[in-house]
């Protein structure tokens, strides 16, 4: 692996109160790198990726971001070295209009880069033109969902963190999202996916990495786990 990590980790324990959820986690995401993030329910997979933007406090071990040591640091640090998130169940302003959402996001990236602005992230989600006026509350889901992808790259990141973001959408939409992280990756940004289509995942990603209950159970070349469906099969019940 030659390329330099934005997100690398080792060691990573998390807990809810008594409950030990992460158990020794190593992972890494290399810069540009796309890295898929599989496992069953209650796995892990959104601790972890909550745990590294610093959400979940009661964590041990070394998390280190664009570098930095960010093993007790709080998510806005994080996020300032351009980890942008997209959380499960999105999170925009509902009161906000499609354009005030974009606005309150944007900023230059961590080397002063404004490659993202409104006009290219409405170049990117046509929908999102025709909205510009509605407030937050007024789209369906699926837009919804858009504005959420929209506000994390008008933070021009170096690093796109995706929670489910196809969970609940109408295949058309779920097709337009995978379209999306494509061209994202395309740009070199790099991006942790979660989600619950492992073929789309496989499909749209360098490497996987699969846990089970709080450990890394399987990880390797995307190519390489899509050949090896017995043991995606353990992991995954598919
Ligand atoms: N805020 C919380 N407080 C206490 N326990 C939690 C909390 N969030 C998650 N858990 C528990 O931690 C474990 C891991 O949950 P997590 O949400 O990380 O799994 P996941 O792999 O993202 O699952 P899913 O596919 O359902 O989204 C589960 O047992 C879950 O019940
Ligand atoms: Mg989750």
């Amino acid at each position: 692996m030659s390329a330099a990590a934005i997100i690398d980790i080792a060691g990573v324990n998390a807990w809810y109160g008594s409950s030990h959820v992460l158990r020794g986690i190593d992972f890494r995401v290399g810069e540009g790198e796309t890295v898929g993030l599989l496992g069953r329910n209650g796995m892990g997979k959104s601790t972890l990726l909550r745990t590294i933007l610093g959400h979940v406090r009661e964590r041990e071990g070394a998390i280190h971001v664009a570098g930095r040591d960010m093993s007790r640091a709080k998510p806005h640090e994080v996020a300032r070295l351009g980890v942008a998130y997209v959380p499960e169940g999105r999170g925009i302003f509902p009161n906000l209009t499609v354009r005030e959402n974009l606005l309150m996001a944007a900023r230059a990236g961590c080397n002063g880069r404004r490659d993202w602005d409104e006009g290219r992230v409405l170049d990117l989600f046509p929908r999102l033109k025709e909205r510009l006026g509605h407030g937050g509350q007024q789209l369906s889901g699926g837009e919804q969902q858009m504005l959420s992808i929209g506000r994390a790259l008008m933070t021009n990141p170096d690093c796109l963190i995706l929670d489910e973001a196809t969970e609940g959408l109408a295949p058309k939409i779920v097709h337009e999202i995978w379209n999306v992280i494509a061209t994202v990756r395309g740009t070199g940004i790099a991006s942790i996916v979660v989600d619950r289509n492992y073929r789309a995942v496989l499909a749209h990603a360098e490497r996987v990495v699969v846990l089970e209950k709080g450990l890394v159970a399987m990880s390797g070349a995307a190519a390489e786990l899509a050949a090896a469906p017995a043991a995606l099969d353990r992991y995954l019940g598919v």
